[in-house]
């Protein structure tokens, strides 16, 4: 009898190709290129810094702040916004994000010290997270932060450590539910359909050590449907009015987390991030008017919390890397190596970022695989991407790379490189060191007797 034999199923993807009209001789040329960040030439940055090197921009940053605040605080007064750290918590980033304004919106006690030594008063934490140790929680409540609470353990622990300091601390639960636009995420905080929620929020208050003062929920990330963020805000809308009914609270305020898209391209996506994203005016539109629906009628209208991390700071960065190596694959296609790799462009695994060359090349485009330096398979930048004939030496720049890269970055292999900081004014600041010998050694200790390495003598 002949076994079934069934294929692996695989999600078929439709990848456009840009590269432009063909001509007589072929592909057009392509003469896009980026020579300059803010003004400052590309080839001055790298002789002045090395490649690889991240390069931020101080006005773009400045610039998405102003804009995502200026969109919902038009549209609905009472608006904060929390940098979420884990986005990009490099002290640059945080203190300019600061400067415009921002809480601190942290997802462990090491993110909730660093907004801290950065000089954020405890009263602008947010304290999000599914594990916040006790000692994180203790200097939360003593500094006044806002507590979001994800699980029925950390509810306990918090009931114990508010009552060890005498007080009442008033708190946020997270909450999860399916809005029905994108894939519920169940894992962190407390289901609403199950009901465990409800409760929980029972709980909290019977308990009389907490008082139930916001909700907050994240609904996932890259969310390019703004009506998923409606239908988020009328679940807590109705979870508010719950808790006000039957749990004792007083809401103050609804934290919907982040996840706007930034202009990156997903893979998978077939439209262009400058069509498939929609633009930060889109999202406030439809969530402040979700917000109006939801405050009908009530004497103070609650707090909006953003807690917006790609959107703001992904386009504000980008990685410049150099071209070390060429070969052609046994496919016939050509490919590049590069002096930076995924370990310190995670989310190459996820985007195709945009890669252009940095100055004008004559010549053909061609379709070209783009290798990192790492000796590893997976150390891929770009799978396909069009680009002309580059040199060695030739410097390649990747945007948007600003979130998520400065904080998943690995010290594997390679040492990772520098970040500058385009200042408004075109100076250009040192934010970050590269790594040395020092920086990947400082913590080992070597045990006693393993000093003397070949205490035989050299090896044959
Ligand atoms: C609780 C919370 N808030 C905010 C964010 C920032 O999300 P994004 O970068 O998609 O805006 C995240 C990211 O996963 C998160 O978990």
């Amino acid at each position: 009898m002949n076994a079934i034999v069934r294929k692996p199923w695989s999600k078929p993807v439709l990848t456009p190709h840009r590269s432009g009209g063909a001509n007589k001789f072929g592909n057009a040329r392509r003469g896009n290129f980026t020579a300059d960040i803010d003004g400052v030439p590309i080839a001055e940055l790298v002789a002045k810094h090395g490649s690889p090197l991240f390069v931020l921009s101080e006005r773009r940053l400045r610039e998405n702040a102003r804009r995502l605040l200026r969109a919902f605080r038009t549209r609905y007064p009472r608006v904060r916004y929390g940098w979420s750290y884990k986005t990009n918590y490099l002290d640059a980033v945080c203190a300019t994000l600061h400067q415009e304004g921002a809480w601190a919106e942290v997802v462990s006690g090491f993110e909730y010290d660093k907004a801290r030594r950065l000089g954020v008063p405890g009263s602008r934490i947010i304290f999000n997270g599914p594990y916040k140790q006790r000692a994180a929680l203790e200097r939360a409540v003593a500094d006044g932060a806002l507590i979001h609470l994800d699980n029925l353990d950390e509810l306990y622990m918090l009931e114990d450590v508010a009552r060890a300091a005498g007080k009442i601390v008033p708190v946020a639960m997270r909450l999860n539910f399916d809005t029905g636009h994108t894939e519920a995420w169940s894992r962190f905080g407390f289901n609403v359909e199950s009901g465990a929620a409800h409760d929980a929020a029972r709980r909290l208050a019977a308990g009389g050590a907490l008082r139930l003062t916001g909700l907050h929920s994240h609904i996932g990330t890259f969310v390019l449907d703004p009506r998923a963020y409606a239908a988020q805000i009328k679940i807590m809308a109705q979870f508010m009015d719950f808790a006000e009914r039957e749990a004792s609270a007083k809401i103050e305020y609804l934290d919907i987390g982040g996840g706007f898209a930034s202009r990156n391209a997903l893979q998978g996506l077939y439209l262009p991030p400058d069509q498939a994203v929609p633009a930060i005016e889109q999202y406030a539109e439809t969530i402040a008017s979700a917000m109006m629906e939801a405050v009908r009628g009530r004497k103070e209208w609650p707090w909006l919390i953003l807690e917006t991390g790609r959107a703001v700071v992904d386009d504000a960065e980008s990685l410049i890397a150099s071209v070390v190596g060429s070969k052609r694959l046994p496919d016939g296609r050509k490919s590049l190596i590069l002096d930076a790799g995924v370990n310190i462009l995670f989310t190459a695994y996820w985007y195709h970022h945009d890669c252009q060359p940095t100055r004008a090349i004559d010549g053909i485009p061609e379709e070209t695989m783009v290798y990192g330096p790492l000796c590893m398979n997976i150390d891929i930048m770009r799978t396909s991407v069009w680009l002309p004939p580059l040199d060695i030496g030739d410097t390649l720049v990747f945007n948007p790379v600003g979130a998520y890269n400065n904080t998943q970055w690995m010290q594997f292999i390679q040492y990772r490189p520098p970040v500058v900081m385009v200042r408004e004014n075109g100076d250009v600041a040192m934010v970050r060191e590269g790594d040395t010998l020092e920086t990947m050694v400082s913590q080992e200790r070597l045990p006693s007797g393993l000093d003397q390495l070949f205490p035989q003598g050299l090896p044959e």
